[in-house]
């Protein structure tokens, strides 16, 4: 299920981000607040903390369940639903803090402040929350390397110079479409229909058809998307394409977008 309608009116008023990131932070806060204030409280002096300790654990409670939709809401929308083992774990977790904060709610009904299984549920309800973490910094950054980890040929000087108006070799945007594009557009996990991971699947295109026209850089899907021309822009979610990344990608279509063989595509003509 997509939630165009939604993120079409945050488009609307000019917000075109996830929306997870925002409210993550207030449950994260709350469980982790709790989990510390919890902890204050094991000293008699300062116990009147458990209090405090259990109101945030309530407030996350509360929280929750819209951070956890958002969370569906954002993969459906910004990652098609992907099925990947970050979205897996993601979800798992999710779903594990969601109950663990309800068991808090419910048992401090009946237990004492500082009890035992109270003080299990905060240190399962943190832990959780360091998991949860941990994957949503997996799914930022894979796929976001510095442009440092761009470099077409590799050996010295070749990737600053070259691209005035030498030939562009498959392998460059190969090495491009390695680090920064197969995450999320891969033969296994095909976002959007579309494997960047060879000639032939790039070729291919995505559901809609060929994102490269031979020939005709400013009509490829491909450069539409790297330069956020059709929006949202690739790569998804991390930093644009450094300017000569994107120069290389657009003289490599013009010159007919030739594959490994160093033949430009078939239909090249066309444009
Ligand atoms: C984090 C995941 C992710 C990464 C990384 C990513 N994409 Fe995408 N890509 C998507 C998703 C999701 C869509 C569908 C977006 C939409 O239109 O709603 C998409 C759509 C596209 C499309 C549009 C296909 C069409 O026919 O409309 C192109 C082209 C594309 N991506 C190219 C790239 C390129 C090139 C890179 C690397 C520079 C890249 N993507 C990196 C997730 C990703």
């Amino acid at each position: 299920m997509r939630f165009d309608f939604f993120y079409n009116f945050l488009a609307s008023l000019g917000y075109n981000h996830p929306v997870h990131p925002i409210l993550v932070h207030i449950t994260i806060g709350l469980v982790v607040a709790s989990f510390l204030f919890a902890l204050v409280a094991t000293v008699p002096r300062y116990s009147k903390f458990a209090v405090t300790a259990r109101h945030c654990t309530t407030l996350a409670a509360m929280t929750v369940p819209l951070t956890f939709l958002a969370g569906i809401m954002d993969w459906q929308h910004f990652y098609a639903g992907a099925w990947t083992g970050t979205f897996k774990a993601k979800l798992t977790l999710g779903s594990v803090l969601i109950a663990l904060l309800a068991t808090g709610v419910f048992l401090s009904r009946r237990l004492a402040y500082r009890s035992p299984g109270i003080y299990a549920v905060y240190l399962a309800a943190f832990l959780t929350v360091v998991g949860l973490g941990y994957y949503g910094g997996e799914l930022v950054h894979s796929g976001a390397e510095p442009a440092s980890a761009e470099s077409g040929g590799g050996s010295s000087g070749d990737a600053a110079a070259t691209d005035q108006d030498g030939e562009v070799a498959y392998t460059q945007i190969d090495s491009i479409m390695q680090s920064r594009c197969v995450s999320c557009h891969s033969t296994g996990n095909p976002i959007w229909g579309l494997d960047a991971s060879s000639y032939e699947a790039l070729m291919d295109g995505s559901k809609n058809g060929p994102i490269v026209e031979p020939g005709n850089p400013a009509d490829s899907e491909l450069v539409k998307r790297i330069k956020g021309i059709t929006q949202p822009q690739m790569p998804l979610g991390g930093s644009p394409l450094s300017e000569q990344q994107v120069q290389r990608i657009e003289r490599w279509i013009e010159q007919g977008a030739p594959g490994p063989d160093g033949e430009p595509a078939s239909g090249s003509e066309a444009g």
